[in-house]
């Protein structure tokens, strides 16, 4: 049992360290408040590292698909990047054709964030930012910590609170890459389940239009367990919009049993099961169909080689009526919590 920093690099980032004791073991940086790795044993009881990334911690400075960090303010796409509150037009910074993808050109991936290790919280590392009022076009300073947690449980636990002095809108996710066999060879043996028959649709450029549409019994469909491959190949226009694979917003029962998982990924190379718990409205799934294998990770990381579970609020919210709204109202404390849980296949 452990918290600790262990390095500072260079740029001045540094790195912490929390762990159980009964082997897992995160390694987390300033830069984008990002997991750098993740250690959970295998059936052997042997380290396997499963989060995607690069070497050094100074390595997530160049291009990289926001490996592994904390995205803000708004995970996924906001249409035309463009939002109207309390009848006054925001522009936001355009950085995926005319949209703005997880909070523009430099969220909060590309942030440096304060830590500290809180004596009364075991095997916790907190990381703060202060987001000026006006940051890539959204109102309102924003205070966030987001707190990472390894428990004696084998969860690891991630939570966001955030307080705004003016009105806002905020939708945070942890863009973790997960290959839980360790090779990131491909994900598509492993087995997925979600619980969640009902997907938002998005358009051609990935736009959630406020439409939402029951999948069950078709290819998205993942409440009864199956591998991520085994339907990828169908036909079907949303895998078109999506570079080939899964890219979609899984709405979760608000009615749902909080104490249950939303979703498992499961290895049976490794015996590795991560199951997610969240207080939030939906997850993403995402299977790395933007990836191709040319960025100098720490292993190489091609096409269909990792998998996302983003928890989130609906994505475009700020642009769509009819989704729950994730305005932040100014002074009011933002708090949500997901916690990865690992086990070995029984
Ligand atoms: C998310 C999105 C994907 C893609 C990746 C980053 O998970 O859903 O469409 O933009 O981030 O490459």
């Amino acid at each position: 049992m452990s918290a600790e920093k262990i390095s500072v690099g260079k740029t001045g980032i540094e790195t912490y360290s929390i762990s159980n004791d009964n082997g897992i073991k995160a390694e987390i940086i300033t830069y984008g408040a990002r997991l750098h790795r993740l250690f959970v044993p295998d059936k052997k009881g042997n380290p396997v590292d499963i989060l995607a990334g690069f070497d050094t911690a100074e390595g997530y400075k160049g291009e990289n698909p926001y490996f592994n960090a904390v995205i803000g303010r708004v995970a996924n796409r906001i249409g035309n990047a463009e939002f109207t509150l309390n009848g006054k037009y925001y522009k936001l910074a355009e950085n995926d054709g005319k949209n703005c993808l997880h909070g523009g050109k430099e969220g909060f991936d590309r942030k440096i964030f304060t830590a500290n290790l809180p004596c009364n919280k075991p095997n916790t590392v907190e990381l703060s930012y202060v987001s000026p009022d006006g940051e890539e076009g959204f109102p309102g300073k924003l205070s966030l910590t987001v707190s990472y947690t390894i428990t004696d449980d084998n969860a690891l636990k991630i939570s966001y609170k955030a307080v705004s002095d003016a009105d806002t809108v905020f939708n945070p996710t942890n863009h973790a890459y997960f290959n839980l066999d360790g090779d990131f060879m491909s994900v598509l043996d492993h087995e997925l389940f979600i619980d969640s028959d009902t997907i938002t649709v998005s358009d051609e450029n990935l736009i959630c239009t406020g439409e939402t549409v029951n999948v069950k019994n078709t290819p998205f469909d993942f409440t009864v367990p199956k591998p991520i491959g085994k339907d990828i190949k169908i036909p079907h226009v949303y895998f078109d919009n999506a570079r080939g694979g899964y890219d979609f917003n899984y709405v979760l029962d608000k009615s749902r049993n909080k104490k249950l998982p939303v979703a498992y990924a499961l290895s049976h190379k490794t015996g590795i099961k991560m199951e997610v718990y969240t207080d939030c409205p939906c997850i993403q799934l995402y299977t790395g169909n933007f990836l191709d294998g040319t960025l100098p990770c720490r292993r190489s990381c091609g096409y269909q080689s990792t998998l996302c579970l983003e928890t989130q609020s609906f994505p475009n919210a700020c642009n769509v009526s009819s989704f729950p709204s994730t305005v932040l109202k100014k002074g009011e404390e933002f708090f949500s919590e997901t916690a990865y849980v690992f086990s070995i296949e029984k």
